[in-house]
């Protein structure tokens, strides 16, 4: 490793300006200096900084157009640009927060304020990185708990699909469809705290290795925990309740009709729907007649009926799906 500070450009026409803020940061910061936009454009590219302090006014590319160009371009726009302004520059200001800046600092610069402006915005960066991993973790770990029972994962492929179309018929925003369409592969997430002897187990589950598989839904609420994400909380909001029915007869909690929530509702029928069209350790794929029939059986019982009617009438585009992600 040669230097794991986080590094941050400054920009600025006036040598004396760069001085004075190296002064200020260089011990905790690995520094990069432009003296001049068209530099600070170039070495934003090139060395990916994790902040910039950008002057305002400069010969040549004034600081303003320099930031636009920064949020133009994919690979320099989710870098925090902090302008350092000159006082008394209020429209300046008030521009380089519609251009996308996320702070400015006064000239001079004050030594405590430069700093507590940096941590902030780094911790900021920090935050929306751990974020975005964790939700990365996640996914991937909807993944892993289908493999744990069925060799490919592609289960978690169509059923989510399915919630997709299931959700644009029901009539939710494209938005939420896909909301829906990424949260839904982690609601088997639970199953990594269930022991691989019953998962796996060819036949019947006793009523006790069952009671204790019933404990899934409420072990991936767990593992999703509260988070401020949109997408976690629905992934958890299905985790939960995807083995309710809509008669009351489920589990976790026996939650009856339209005290289920909406996404519950639906992954319970793209699950089962996926569940008994395919081979599972303890039991062979079904056909889709017997599997409608079964679906249309339970109408009112495990399922909303006005659900059943959306996947009758929408079985074309299900059967597509189940096509295009087919076991190996
Ligand atoms: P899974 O294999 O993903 O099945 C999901 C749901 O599909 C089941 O939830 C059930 O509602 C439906 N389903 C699957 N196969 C059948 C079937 O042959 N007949 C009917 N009527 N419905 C079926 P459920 O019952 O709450 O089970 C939850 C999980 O418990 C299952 O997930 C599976 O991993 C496990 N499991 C359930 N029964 C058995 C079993 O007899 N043997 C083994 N080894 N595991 C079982
Ligand atoms: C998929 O893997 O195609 C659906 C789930 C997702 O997009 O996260
Ligand atoms: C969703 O956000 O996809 C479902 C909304 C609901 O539960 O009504
Ligand atoms: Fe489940
Ligand atoms: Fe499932």
């Amino acid at each position: 490793m040669q230097n794991n500070q986080p590094s941050i450009l400054l920009v600025d026409d006036e040598p004396a300006n760069l001085r004075v803020m190296k002064q200020i940061l260089h011990n905790d910061y690995h520094l990069i200096f432009a003296k001049s936009g068209a530099e600070a454009l170039r070495l934003a590219k090139e060395k990916s900084p994790q902040l910039i302090l950008l002057d305002i006014m400069m010969p040549g590319m004034t600081g303003l157009e320099v930031c636009k160009a920064l949020k133009e371009d994919s690979k320099t726009a989710p870098i925090p640009v902090i302008f350092v302004t000159a006082l008394g520059d209020e429209a300046d200001e008030a521009q380089g927060f519609e251009l996308g800046g996320v702070d400015y600092i006064n000239k001079p610069v004050s030594a405590p304020i430069l700093r507590a402006r940096i941590n902030t915005h780094l911790s900021l960066v920090q935050a929306d990185l751990l974020r975005a991993t964790r939700l990365q973790v996640i996914q991937r770990l909807g993944r892993a708990a289908e493999y744990k029972d069925n060799e490919t994962g592609m289960h978690v492929m169509r059923m989510s699909h399915f919630t997709k179309v299931l959700a644009l018929a029901y009539g939710l925003s494209e938005e939420q469809a896909d909301n829906l369409l990424h949260a839904a592969p982690m609601h088997d997430i639970g199953k990594i705290g269930i022991a691989a002897s019953i998962m796996l187990k060819p036949g019947k589950l006793t009523a006790e290795e069952f009671n204790i598989m019933k404990s899934h839904p409420e072990i991936g609420a767990e593992i999703l925990g509260d988070d401020d994400s949109e997408l976690i909380t629905l992934a958890k909001s299905i985790a939960m309740t995807h083995h309710e029915k809509w008669d009351g007869s489920g589990y976790p909690k026996g939650l009856k009709g339209e005290e289920i929530p909406l996404e519950g509702r639906i992954t319970a029928l793209a699950d089962v729907f996926d569940a008994l069209t395919s081979k599972r350790p303890y039991k062979e794929a079904w056909s889709i007649e017997e599997t409608m029939q079964y679906m249309k059986d339970q109408s009112g019982r495990q399922f909303e009926p006005k659900l059943i009617e959306l996947l009758e009438r929408e079985l074309d585009q299900i059967l597509a799906i189940q096509q295009q992600f087919q076991d190996h």
